[in-house]
């Protein structure tokens, strides 16, 4: 694994769990993690359960006893790392978005179509596709439950940076990042609502913010440099991004992603409306899913909510009893669980790396939609 930070720490819960709460044909086994700080990298492996610590990714690849590669870096490293994997023969589990360009993700699946002839598999950790009531959402929308769809409405809501005197950040940073709110919880929206409904985004308007154009230099809000003084920053990426757009199978759909939404920590909401019904998934209730079923009579009509929590939904049947809810943390298992499972048996893992490009050609497309703006003349 590359980078032992937030993901770093999701990702290694996550492949330690994964195989004393799955039954999978291989076992993860966590050699190596990679960081640029010899005494952290060194600390973080013995926290989060990694036998080795390495402070230059190349080593990894250059290991045959390695034969996965983690990649939980910003996305300015994404490119770099996962084509040469790709290309010593390891296998690539990569965080979204894919890159921080559509040139740099092309390259990727270039990379990741070229290893998959010699049975080198790849796949981005799009994780909410794996909360089960998602993954159930997607299969009543499949089997037809809800009939065709009209409305799609999503939102991911977060308030991290409302105060201007929090620093510039990575996050805030064009060339680290590719985008601000619009790349980092904007591609989980566009993946989770194409992912539940089956539809590709083929067209979007939308417009991009940034409220507060300058930030305290990292160096200089921590005391961590005298001479930093007071210094700041420009901010390089968007505080919100919102759009609309269309999907190939008939749907319009709504999206809004910020990091402005005051009071709101990780709120990531998602709504279909149906001919036959509704379905509406929060994942600040991650075990419950919302549905309207309007083929029953009408006099008994009305919102439902599903607990999540059986053995037959899915990943349920590993956990716990019926009503014993799981979280945040369990949807980075499952993805471990899907990925092993394809890789060990031989199998493409989803979302591969095109899926991945294809978010990210919507994120362009966002990013370059703003430019086109109807004024409202007085
Ligand atoms: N799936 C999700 O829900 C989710 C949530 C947060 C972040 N992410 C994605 O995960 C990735 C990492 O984000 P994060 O929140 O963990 O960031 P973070 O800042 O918490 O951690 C980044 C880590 O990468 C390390 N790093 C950076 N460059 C490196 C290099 N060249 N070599 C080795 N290590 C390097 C840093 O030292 C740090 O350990 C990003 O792509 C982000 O978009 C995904």
């Amino acid at each position: 694994m590359v980078g032992y930070a937030f993901m770093g720490a999701a990702h290694s819960q996550a492949w330690r769990t994964v195989n004393r709460v799955f039954d999978l044909p291989a076992r993860a086994s966590m050699v190596a993690v990679c960081g640029r700080d010899e005494a952290k990298v060194a600390e973080a492996a013995a926290r989060l359960g990694w036998a080795e610590a390495v402070t230059d990714w190349r080593e990894l690849i250059a290991r045959d006893d390695i034969d996965v590669i983690d990649v939980c870096t910003p996305g300015d490293s994404h490119a770099e790392i996962a084509i040469a994997a790709l290309e010593a023969g390891k296998h690539v589990l990569c965080e979204k978005p894919l890159a921080n360009t559509v040139e740099e993700a092309r390259a990727m699946v270039a990379a990741a179509v070229k290893a998959r002839t010699v049975g080198v598999r790849s796949a981005c950790g799009f994780n909410y596709r794996r909360v089960p009531a998602v993954s159930l959402m997607r299969n009543l929308i499949a089997a037809g439950r809800i009939g065709a769809i009209r409305h799609v409405r999503a939102v991911y809501l977060q308030d991290w940076i409302v105060d201007p005197n929090f620093p510039l950040v990575w996050r805030l940073q064009k060339d680290k990042a590719g985008s601000g709110a619009l790349g980092d919880i904007g591609a989980h929206i566009i993946d989770l609502t194409q992912f539940v409904t089956g539809q590709r985004i083929t067209g979007v308007s939308g417009l991009t913010e940034t409220f507060i154009k300058e930030r305290p230099l990292v160096e200089a809000s921590a005391g961590l440099s005298a001479s930093a003084g007071s210094a700041t920053g420009e901010v390089t990426v968007d505080d919100a991004a919102l759009f609309i757009a269309r999907l190939d199978g008939g749907a319009v759909a709504t999206y809004e992603a910020t990091r402005f939404a005051t009071g709101r920590k990780n709120g990531l909401r998602v709504e279909v409306n149906g001919e036959y019904g509704s379905i509406a998934f929060d994942l600040e209730r991650l075990n419950e899913l919302e549905f309207y079923d309007a083929t029953q009579p009408a006099a008994e009509q009305g919102w439902s909510r599903i607990l999540v929590t059986e053995g037959d939904h899915p990943y349920m049947g590993a956990w716990w009893p019926p009503g014993h809810i799981i979280g945040y943390e369990h949807s980075f298992t499952h993805e471990m669980r899907d990925f092993i499972e394809a890789v060990a048996t031989g199998a493409d893992p989803t979302p591969s790396f095109e899926d991945a490009l294809q978010v990210q050609l919507v994120l362009d497309a966002v990013a370059r939609s703003d430019a086109s703006w109807v004024s409202v003349a007085p």
